[in-house]
């Protein structure tokens, strides 16, 4: 195998699937005037998690913040917002306005006010669970708020973050796992401590979280920035349209996440309903190219769809005298680009070496960065192949790596049996990096299929002891 090429190769093929440009033109839609259906003793509960650090996932917080500030001007009191972050960004040294997250090109500040509950270390799956469950004693650290919600209650839960099959990630300790958040939410709804509950979800393959597994009965609706065999998107990254402003060397939002949040900002949402939203945020979200699309999924309860936005966000009073969806949130013909979610620290890895001045010395730094990944990427690519030819043959190596299930079956079914097989070989081979993660699948149809703890051990130090080059030479010509 000619390395230099698959580098090269990786490199344009990555590349030219973060650019995506599309036209649409919006019509307006009727707002209904229903009157919200919530009652006068229910209490709004939310719950924002951002699941990344480091400032290369600057949008996931950004995401975050600014969900904090709709909910605070809609009227939910603090005691009643539970926010996850990992809080690594506003202080950040590479940003640009210390103190400040934006969330869009010349945005506002949506740092301001958000409170400390789940940080650094303390922002795990675990202590998530614990929130959900209200479980203080099972917290391992953070401010000690948890949902102590009631029978009449409304609850929003906004996750944000890098996904992949049948998981989602924190910035520290175990993923979170489809099987183990919706065993989470039976009990939750066991235990009659809300009426409805709404959960959006930013990830890639988010839909994995939810399809076949979140039962219509326990009052939850779902909706998720991508099918569960798709990536989702980010959105203002620099070199894209629209950019954001020029010491950004980031992505300031993520597509989905920044769909719901800007009609939620202007929006009376006492006249929108879960429905409408859903209708907004699914045409901003599918991109006119197929290939470059997420599809807002919906699950559980869909007839919770008819309640309004305000059950869940309450309502800014400034947008009290809103009528009608207007075509001016959303210019007729928008030029967009987005960056696939998975491909985002590639891309912006590539961005800084492309800006940095030939011959300098952060030219040299962002090139080997740039190496560094594309050669990790391509040594996961090269484990996982190996690993599937060794258990299913060359012939049906690709199938196992590849296959995705009907829609409404779960990925797996032996949820252990998945989660085994991550950590033997993460074990063996290294940690699987945000874009590894994609193999989950693969481990998921080696379940599927009957692969057990000893076949994967055997395999994964077969398949994982060989060597790779490590870098090429020749790849400072084909970055240019
Ligand atoms: C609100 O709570 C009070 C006292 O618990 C109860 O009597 C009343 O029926 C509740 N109202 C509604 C609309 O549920
Ligand atoms: C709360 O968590 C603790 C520790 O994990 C556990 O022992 C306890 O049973 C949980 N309480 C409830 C009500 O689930
Ligand atoms: C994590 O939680 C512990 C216990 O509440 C607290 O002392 C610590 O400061 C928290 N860490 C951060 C970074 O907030
Ligand atoms: C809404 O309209 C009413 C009546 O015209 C006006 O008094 C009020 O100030 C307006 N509210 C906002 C937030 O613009
Ligand atoms: C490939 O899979 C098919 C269907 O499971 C099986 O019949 C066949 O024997 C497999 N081929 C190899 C080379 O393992
Ligand atoms: C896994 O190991 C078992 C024996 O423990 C063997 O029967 C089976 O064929 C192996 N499966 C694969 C896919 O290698």
């Amino acid at each position: 195998m000619n390395s230099s090429i698959t580098l090269g190769t990786i490199l344009l093929l990555s590349l030219s699937c973060l650019v995506v440009e599309s036209r649409r033109q919006l019509h307006a839609s009727k707002f209904s005037s229903e009157p919200p259906k919530s009652n006068a003793n229910a209490t709004r509960w939310a719950i924002l998690v951002a699941g990344s650090s480091g400032y290369e996932n600057y949008r996931h917080q950004a995401d975050v913040c600014h969900a904090y500030q709709i909910l605070k001007s809609g009227g939910l009191k603090d005691e009643n917002i539970i926010v996850f972050m990992y809080d690594d960004i506003a202080f950040n040294d590479q940003n640009p306005r210390p103190g400040v997250i934006i969330n869009k090109p010349f945005g506002n500040d949506v740092y301001d006010g958000v409170p400390k509950d789940y940080n650094r270390e303390n922002v795990t799956a675990n202590n998530f669970y614990a929130v959900i469950l209200g479980n203080k004693t099972a917290l391992t650290g953070g401010s000690g708020k948890v949902l102590n919600s009631g029978p009449d209650d409304h609850i929003f839960i906004f996750y944000a973050d890098h996904g992949s099959p049948g998981s989602v990630a924190m910035p520290g300790g175990d993923d979170i796992y489809a099987k183990d958040l919706i065993e989470v939410l039976k009990k939750k709804h066991e235990s009659n401590a809300y009426k409805t509950m709404v959960f959006y979800m930013e990830a890639c393959e988010s839909g994995s979280m939810f399809d076949g597994l979140l039962p219509e009965n326990l009052n939850i609706y779902a909706t998720t920035a991508a099918n569960p065999s798709e990536s989702s998107w980010a959105l203002y990254c620099p070199g894209h349209y629209p950019t954001p402003p020029d010491q950004y060397d980031t992505c300031l939002g993520d597509l989905f996440s920044v769909s719901w949040i800007e009609d939620s900002e202007k929006h009376d949402l006492q006249k929108e309903t879960l429905e409408e939203q859903y209708r907004v945020v699914l045409r901003r979200t599918l991109v006119d190219y197929l290939e470059f699309s997420s599809h807002v999924m919906r699950y559980g309860n869909l007839g919770l769809s008819k309640e309004s936005v305000f059950s869940y966000m309450g309502t800014n009073p400034d947008n009290d005298n809103f009528t009608s969806f207007t075509e001016e949130l959303y210019p007729a013909a928008i030029k967009m680009r987005a960056a696939n979610q998975r491909d985002a620290p590639l891309y912006l890895l590539w961005h800084k070496f492309n800006k940095a001045d030939e011959g300098s010395n952060e030219k040299v730094e962002a090139q080997k960065k740039l190496q560094t990944e594309i050669s990790r990427r391509q040594k996961e690519d090269d484990n996982i192949h190996s690993l599937a030819v060794l258990l299913f043959g060359e012939t049906n190596a690709s199938r196992i790596i590849e296959y995705v299930r009907p829609t409404g079956q779960p990925l797996v079914d032996d949820w252990d049996c998945l989660k085994m097989l991550v950590r033997i070989y993460e074990k063996i081979c290294g940690m699987l990096s945000i874009y590894g993660k994609k193999y989950k699948r693969a481990m998921a149809n080696m379940c599927n299929e009957g692969v057990n703890e000893m076949n994967m051990s055997e395999a994964s130090r077969k398949a994982c002891s060989k060597k790779y080059p490590s870098s090429s030479s020749s790849l400072q010509n084909e970055l240019h």
